[in-house]
């Protein structure tokens, strides 16, 4: 039962929690991975499902309703659809979705669907096999179109598709992603480019804006504007003619600050409350120590107060690389 609202320390209520299950992933793509890759967690320190449900409990009682299962790659995980059927037989969960790169999807869409999972983010940058490697490190590119056509099969609605944009390297794609949504129940969601700790793009010449993104997909096809769904980042376009969607999420040029409702919680068990900030609170040890669910609601209160006002994606790319994606799940 929904007691008091989480409410952090600007007035934001924070009604949506990104779980990442794992910072292992089976590819490497060029704006998450680091080069010489990342030290990873302890397997120690990784929250087991039976911590994950009992943490989401407590989320769950002070009104997350909206949950993201991130990575890594969440489907490096045994029984993924175990965690999966717990959180949606909690009532008050209205939203629950997963975020994959899809090499697996094939294989697990359906245990996911019948597990409770009724929607799914995709990554695909490229419809090119030999920039797919580039840019993933893996000759997965069949692997996720696959996937993708199996998540249409088996039912999963909506289906997102992320798509980074990067100058040089996919931006002569964008034909073809708009295709790609014409003919399929898809969203394609353009992504900006964020800098990360690895500095991939430290001088941005992969750096692609999303007005510019947006005046090439109006040559290929008209946009219908849609409401905006709360908390949402993405502005969303219906195609006229066609069955998909086209959104665009612009985190570099446009601020969602003073509207984040999100909050996340790390492969270890500590909560971050900014993507783009240093901010975190450690809820294993209390959690791990047996602490009752009274306690842990009132820590998880106490660390919301913790969260930023906003991020600084203005300046040096020094100032603004503070993450790897792999480590928060975008
Ligand atoms: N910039 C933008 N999006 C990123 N993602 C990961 N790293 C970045 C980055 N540097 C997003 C991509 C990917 C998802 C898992 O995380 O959308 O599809
Ligand atoms: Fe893996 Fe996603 Fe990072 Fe690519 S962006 S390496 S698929 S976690």
């Amino acid at each position: 039962m929904v007691q008091d609202y989480l409410v952090d320390s600007f007035g934001r209520r924070i009604s949506y929690l990104r779980i990442s299950l794992t910072d292992r992933c089976n590819l490497r793509c060029c704006y998450c991975v680091p080069p010489g890759g990342f030290p990873l967690t302890c397997r120690t320190k990784i929250l087991t499902y039976e911590e994950i449900l009992r943490l989401a409990e407590c989320f769950v009682d002070l009104g997350i309703d909206k949950i993201r299962l991130t990575g890594g790659e969440p489907l490096v995980r045994q029984n993924l659809p175990y965690l999966v059927k717990g959180i949606s037989e909690f009532p008050e969960i209205k939203d629950l979705s997963l975020s994959t790169n899809g090499v697996f999807l094939a294989r697990e869409a359906q245990a996911l669907f019948q597990a409770g999972l009724k929607r799914i983010n995709i990554s695909l940058d490229t419809f090119d096999p030999a920039k797919f490697k580039w840019i993933t490190g893996l000759d997965k590119h069949e692997a996720v179109l696959t996937g993708i056509e199996k998540a249409i099969r088996v039912g999963f609605r909506p289906i997102k598709i992320n798509v980074v944009m990067m100058k040089g390297m996919n931006d002569d794609e964008i034909e073809s992603f708009v295709a790609f949504a014409m003919e399929r129940p898809v969203e394609i969601r353009f992504i900006e480019l964020m800098p990360t700790r690895n500095c991939f793009d430290p001088g941005k010449r992969y750096f692609v804006s999303n007005d510019w993104v947006k005046g090439e997909v109006l040559r290929w096809t008209d946009l219908a504007p849609e409401p905006s769904r709360t908390g949402d980042v993405a502005e969303v376009y219906g195609l006229p003619n066609g069955i998909g969607r086209i959104a665009f999420i612009s985190s570099i040029s446009h601020s969602f600050c003073s509207e984040c409702n999100r909050i996340r919680l790390r492969v270890d068990g500590t909560l971050k409350l900014c993507l783009h900030g240093e901010e975190t609170f450690d809820l294993r040890t209390p959690l791990r120590e047996g602490r009752s669910k009274a306690e842990l609601t009132r820590l998880i209160r106490e660390a919301v107060q913790l969260k930023p006002q906003g991020h600084r994606f203005t300046g040096s790319v020094a100032d603004e690389a503070v993450v790897y994606m792999c480590q928060v799940g975008g």
